[in-house]
């Protein structure tokens, strides 16, 4: 379960698939989306970008991080992943470790949402806790 309501996720689910479309994936052929949810209700998504030197490579869950704090944007209340292979079905998909390390900087794990989705009525729903448990974080260096 989650705080954030049934539209708002579905939302979120239908702009990660949009995002996959964009997913740059000529090594895996392995496309995801992202759409990160702001405290302020706004989406911002991202996809996965590879590169022929392979460890260049972005995820999507970080690209829409990373769009968001650059844009301003620190504050953050959930994400839907959209993804799978090009000749292939849809899976859910959590976020890779370094992903969930870049997520823990800024979200409570305890309150941030992930969505790993198929489509907008098939759907898992974890928090950040329960798929990153005993994390390190800011506070540590408090
Ligand atoms: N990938 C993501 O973008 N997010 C995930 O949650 C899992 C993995 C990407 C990285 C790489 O481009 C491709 O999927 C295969 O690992």
């Amino acid at each position: 379960m989650s705080n954030i309501p049934e539209n708002i996720i579905k939302d979120m689910i239908n702009k990660a698939a949009k995002a996959r479309i964009f997913a740059y994936t000529p090594y895996s052929n392995f496309r995801v989306g992202a759409a990160l949810l702001t405290k302020d209700d706004e989406i911002i998504t991202g996809c996965n970008i590879e590169n022929a030197a392979y460890s260049p490579g972005n995820c999507a869950e970080r690209t829409a991080v990373f769009k968001a704090v650059s844009q301003g944007i620190k504050d953050f209340k959930g994400i839907a992943i959209v993804a799978g292979k090009d000749d292939g079905e849809l899976e859910y998909t959590s976020p890779c470790g370094v992903c969930r390390q870049v997520l823990r900087e800024f979200v409570n794990p305890s309150e941030f949402t992930v969505v790993m989705a198929k489509d907008e009525n098939d759907y898992k729903i974890m928090t950040l806790e329960e798929l990153f448990p005993m994390s390190f974080g800011p506070d540590n260096l408090r």
